[in-house]
């Protein structure tokens, strides 16, 4: 999957539009930091480091467009662009870790002396460099977690994996998806089951449409058929991604895949979460402080915009659910495999951040 969820054009954010995925490939086109926080709210593009990254060009497109002429009010209508954006969807930590990240940058530029109309070239550029770090730093993150992950695959095996944690979902390769596609490399002898995952269908429309790309096989399964499959002894391992994970290793990813994180525990089988250390949140103690993004109930009153409800049903609909770091095997991160108990193996790898010449192979 070479294609790039989010790019930079001209001054413009060009937004590769997931919704009409597989079917049609289409870039939006957004001129304004509403239209890209939008672009985030409605999904057109998703997964956890593909939203950090959108609101990291969101943010140095609503830079150019700041009209002030001292650092304050600058920063105060940065402030605001920056809120709006980190609102749009609160489970993934990766919109806010990016956001930060920027404003970082603001700062560092905001503080060198000299007069702020030359400051102002050198925040336009210096952010637009800083969005498209953290877009190629992704990527170079999710080919290292494929390295590591790979080793957890072994020749021939089955794997399950829920959502897309693929290409689409990063800044390219992907987590869940990046392992299997590591282990495709090294073996040529896996079979992935691909969970469709309602109400959105990213597995259906998105993980098959990449597994298709790279020619790796992979039977699509409804949700509740991952029960059946294990009990057949058709699944060898499970492997996710993740929108959040506390310091405890609990972990916030798609609704369902705590189901599937009970049923592997179930039938004996590893459970695996793939995530880059922006997905990590030190802060939080355990999964429980995770705020769980509650989305339209329409999405599961219909499928692809058709209603299959009656006309007075009602539904729930949380876009994700917490996996307790028990039902966890390990988690695969750039800076190596972790294991239990990972109040630990996150506290020693969050002291020790990869240095740019280690990322840079
Ligand atoms: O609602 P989505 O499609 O943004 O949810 C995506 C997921 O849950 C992914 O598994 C997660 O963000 C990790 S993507 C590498």
């Amino acid at each position: 999957m070479s294609l790039k969820v989010v790019r930079w054009h001209d001054g413009v954010v060009q937004m590769l539009d997931q919704r009409r995925l597989p079917g049609t490939v289409e870039y939006l086109e957004l001129q304004t930091v509403e239209e890209v926080g939008e672009g985030i709210a409605h999904m057109a593009v998703r997964g956890a480091p593909a939203i950090g990254i959108a609101a990291a060009y969101g943010i140095a497109l609503a830079a150019r467009s700041i009209t002030a002429t001292t650092p304050d009010d600058w920063m105060e209508a940065f402030q605001k662009a920056k809120q709006g954006l980190a609102a749009t969807r609160p489970t993934a930590v990766n919109l806010v870790w990016a956001l930060d990240r920027m404003e970082a940058c603001a700062r560092r530029l905001l503080d060198r002396d000299g007069d702020f109309a030359n400051t102002r070239s050198l925040l336009d550029e210096g952010l637009l460099a800083e969005a498209r770090e953290i877009d190629e730093e992704d990527e170079w993150m999710c080919r290292r977690m494929g390295d590591f992950g790979a080793v957890l695959v072994p020749d021939g095996a089955s794997v399950l994996t829920h959502c897309n944690a693929g290409g689409l979902a990063t800044g390219g390769y992907g987590t869940a998806v990046g392992v299997i596609r590591s282990a495709w490399t090294r073996h040529s002898n896996l079979h992935v089951y691909v969970d469709e995952t309602r109400p959105l269908l990213q597995g259906a429309r998105l993980t098959a449409w990449e597994l298709s790309q790279e020619k790796i096989p992979y039977t699509l399964i409804t949700d509740n058929m991952a029960g059946w499959f294990m009990r057949c002894k058709k699944i060898d391992l499970a492997v996710v991604g993740a929108d959040r994970v506390a310091s405890n290793g609990d972990v916030a990813n798609k609704i369902g895949t705590y189901s599937v994180a009970v049923l592997c525990h179930h039938h004996g089988i590893p459970f695996y979460v793939a995530a880059p250390f922006s997905t990590v949140d030190m802060s939080l103690r355990s999964g429980e402080q995770i705020p769980i993004e509650q989305r339209n109930p329409n999405e599961v009153l219909a499928v692809q915009g058709n209603r299959v409800s009656p006309h007075d049903a009602r539904a729930a609909n949380p876009a994700f659910d917490v996996t307790p770091h028990e039902l966890i095997s390990a988690i695969i991160t750039e800076r190596g495999v972790l294991r239990p108990p990972f109040t630990e193996s996150l506290a020693t790898a969050a002291a020790h951040p990869l240095e740019r010449s280690e990322t840079a192979r």
